[in-house]
């Protein structure tokens, strides 16, 4: 299956949309700035051309896409006052897949801009920033040769560009887990050392040399690649996923033949791919806990821990359910996460689950 075809966040600004449910790959952005800055601010001390190009990969479609975007412009801004030189022209290009909710983003545009000028409005040595769409898989060539400068991507690189071709059934799991058979687990692995490496040599024709690059995505910190750190969401996604078999509203085999087009990489994994490819110098690699609860201090009582089942189901739909409706229908999707919230409810009363995420910052190597 090519996830192209089929992957896209819930658009729109509804209850169910990626917009109104994407707070915790928010608080990622948020908790990674520092070493976004610090590497944007390494580009700027090296290099300020007369055009500068911002590429931000997966962007999706909701408030975490401009706050990537102004973060940028800001700090690009800010040094460039200090420096006592006019900011650059901006390039900045927002990518995600075909299927992805463009024309919200575009709509707010006009705002964000305005925006944007607030507090820069009368100085002449600002802009201008041209901010463009470039719907596509990055998992190809996006942009001409050398056009880029800096590009950012938050919780998009462990989407693989397909479901493993597996060469024996994940019975019973629709990710790596502990009952996976070791075939099933190679071929994830290899699925996600070919994508990333094919995402490092595509980048590397376009960003240039000196250029920077920040990718923070879904992984883990044990080198076992069953280890619920890195499945722990698509470990309960099965279990509802289960339930609705024993129920007999879904048929077994269904469920056997769907298997996420994703993997949850660890930082060595991540660095012998960087390091084969050889286009990218590696100068920060760290992992990293998200908590799950969409607000950390509103105590651990039952309650608290119900509502927060019920947002991480919302969560999850909004990033799963045009993928999963794909292959079970459409009619299923309001019985699945329920069933789901009811699991996460009964979970969050026992465990205290995170979210493991990678960062890591790289610089094009020169020649
Ligand atoms: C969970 S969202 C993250 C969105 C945003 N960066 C954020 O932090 O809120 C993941 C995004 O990656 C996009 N994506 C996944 N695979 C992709 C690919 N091969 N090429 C471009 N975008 C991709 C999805 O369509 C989705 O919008």
């Amino acid at each position: 299956m090519e996830v192209a075809q089929v992957l896209r966040m819930n658009g729109g600004m509804g209850e169910t949309s990626y917009a109104c449910n994407s707070t915790i790959q928010g608080k990622a952005i948020s908790m990674t700035q520092p070493i976004t800055e610090e590497a944007i601010l390494h580009l700027c001390s090296t290099t300020l051309p007369k055009s500068l190009g911002f590429a931000d990969l997966g962007c999706s479609s909701g408030p975490n896409t401009l706050v990537v975007v102004s973060h940028f412009i800001n700090v690009v801004h800010q040094k460039c006052c200090q420096l006592g030189r006019s900011t650059p022209e901006l390039n900045v290009f927002l990518n995600d897949l075909p299927g992805n909710d463009f024309n919200t983003i575009f709509r707010s545009l006009p705002d964000f801009y305005k925006k944007l000028m607030q507090g820069k409005g009368d100085d002449d040595d600002f802009g201008p920033c041209f901010i463009c769409g470039v719907p596509g898989s990055f998992y190809g060539r996006l942009f001409a040769s050398q056009s880029l400068h800096f590009i950012h991507s938050s919780y998009c690189l462990h989407w693989l560009s397909q479901v493993p071709g597996l060469p024996e059934i994940n019975k019973g799991n629709i990710y790596l887990a502990k009952t996976s058979p070791p075939s099933v687990v190679k071929a994830y692995l290899e699925q996600f050392e070919r994508d990333f490496s094919v995402f490092l040599g595509s980048r590397s024709e376009e960003v240039v040399p000196g250029g920077r690059m920040v990718l923070t995505l879904l992984g883990r910190r044990s080198e076992d690649p069953c280890s619920r750190e890195g499945g722990y969401s698509w470990e309960l996604l099965g279990q509802a996923l289960n339930d609705l078999v024993s129920q007999g509203l879904i048929e077994e085999e269904k469920v056997n033949t769907f298997n996420m087009p994703i993997y949850a990489p660890s930082p060595r994994e991540m660095k012998s791919v960087i390091e084969r490819e050889g286009s990218f110098d590696i100068d920060r690699l760290e992992a990293f806990e998200i908590n799950w609860k969409q607000e950390d201090n509103l105590g651990d009582n039952e309650t608290n821990k119900l509502r927060d089942a019920q947002n991480i189901a919302r969560y999850l739909r909004a990033v799963v359910e045009p993928l999963l409706a794909n292959h079970f229908g459409e009619a299923l999707m309001d019985k699945l996460f329920c069933r789901l919230r009811e699991i996460l409810a009964d979970r969050m009363l026992k465990e205290d689950a995170k979210l493991v995420t990678v960062i890591v910052s790289l610089t094009r190597r020169k020649y």
